[in-house]
This record gives structure tokens, sequence and C-alpha cells, in this order.
């Protein structure tokens, strides 16, 4: 795997093409499928389930789907997901009752697992789990909708967490979701993020190849 991990939030995507949009947004050079599952009671929006996660791989989509749970309860809907082709599932640890045995659910079904953090959730979910996670990330915006802006305190934490990262020995992912942006990326990467989620600022351009290449730029500063 590459440095620097690109992750289109398909929750932009033409719907109605969903197929045709996430083979041409990998043809056009991003690495992994951001897949945001809203349930309307953890977050305040209804989205995609695993069916439609399903139905990408049905279609031939072979690169990693990386599925951003955003529902509580989060258990019962995992092994769904594992079988439906689901290749990193991650979720808000309030969101869970027993944090160390969802990732453990996670990984059993030969899933990759990471832990998301709001903007206001502290790191402490961190303290026991390290050694269970392999991708942590980051909300830089309030979970929910695409298209809001990247919040600046997300900074600081980034540099936190990659400190815990390199602290901890492990190959673990820092990924951030929200209001990612050419104009921003650069200094994200600098504070120590890895993966990138970007939606609206990849699928509301008309040319996805020019804006992933122009994010890759500025990761190569
Ligand atoms: C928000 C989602 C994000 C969102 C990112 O709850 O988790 O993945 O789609 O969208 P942009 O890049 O438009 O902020
Ligand atoms: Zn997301």
């Amino acid at each position: 795997m590459s440095k620097f991990l690109i992750a289109p939030s398909i929750l932009s995507a033409d719907f109605a093409r969903l197929g045709e949009e996430v083979e041409k947004v990998l043809a056009d050079g991003a690495d992994v499928v951001h897949f945001d599952v809203m349930d309307n009671h953890y977050v305040p929006n209804l989205t995609i389930g695993p069916m439609v996660c399903q139905a990408l791989r049905d279609y031939g989509i072979q690169a990693p789907i990386d599925v951003h749970l955003m529902v509580k309860p989060v258990d019962r809907i995992i092994p769904d997901f594992a079988k439906a082709g689901a290749s990193i599932i991650t979720f808000h640890p309030e969101a869970s009752e027993h944090v160390d045995r969802t990732l453990q659910l996670i990984k059993s079904l030969g899933c990759q697992a990471g832990l998301v953090f709001n903007p206001a959730t502290p790191l402490h979910y961190l303290d026991y789990v390290m050694d269970k996670v392999d991708v942590i990330l980051l909300m830089s915006v309030n979970p929910g909708f695409g298209g809001q802006s990247f919040i600046p305190a997300t900074l600081d934490k980034i540099r936190e967490v990659r400190r815990r990262i390199d602290a901890s020995g492990r190959d673990i992912r820092l990924e951030i979701d929200g209001g990612v942006k050419v104009d921003n990326i650069g200094e994200i990467a600098a504070a120590g993020a890895d993966m990138f989620v970007a939606g609206s600022a990849i699928f509301a351009k008309d040319d996805y190849k020019a804006e992933i290449d122009k994010m890759r730029a500025e990761l190569a500063k």
C-alpha cells in the first residue's frame, strides 16, 4: 500500500449511477472507497447499508471498501457488512456498549478494524486497544452530512494521534474525514495523517482525475 491513501466518500456521488461513479473515481486515481453508513439515530441522516456494498462488489469493484459506521447499536450490522465485502470497518466508540468486543468482532470476520472520533470525542478510548486497531479515523466535521468545513482544532488532535501511533510501533492508518480539499490536504498530511476522505471536493467536480492529481501533488510537496 502506498504511503498516502485517497478515499473518496461516495456520499457525494450520484447514487443513481453508483457503480459507474465508483469505477470512474478509482480509474481516476482513488485508492479506497469510503462508504458512509448513517442510521437517522446516531446521526441525523439516512444512507446506505450492506446491500449496496454487496451491489458494488457484484458490479466488479475490487478496491478496498472502507465502511464508516455511524450507527447505534453497532454490533449487529457488522457481520452483514463483512459478508457484503467490506475491507475496513470503523465505528464510533461511544456508539458501542463494548468497544473491545466490537473490535474483536470485526477482526474475527477478516476485516480491518478502526475507531472513529468525533471532533469533541476524547481519545481515551484508545488507551487499552491500540493493539487491536488497524485504523484511527478522526472526524474533522460533525458526522451526518457531506460538504461541511474542516474544523481547525483537528490538526492538534492529528498530531496527538500520530504520537500515539508512533509510540505503539504498530502500522496503524490515520484517516481524516470531513472538509478535506486540495487547499488543506498538505497541512493535514504534515500534521501526521496518511489517509484522506474527500467527498464533495471530488464528486462535486466534473473532472475527478484533475482533483485527485492536485491532491497527490500537494501530498508530494
Ligand atoms: C460525514 C461523512 C464524511 C463526508 C465527507 O459524516 O463521514 O465521509 O461524506 O464529505 P466531505 O468531504 O464533503 O466533507
Ligand atoms: Zn465518513
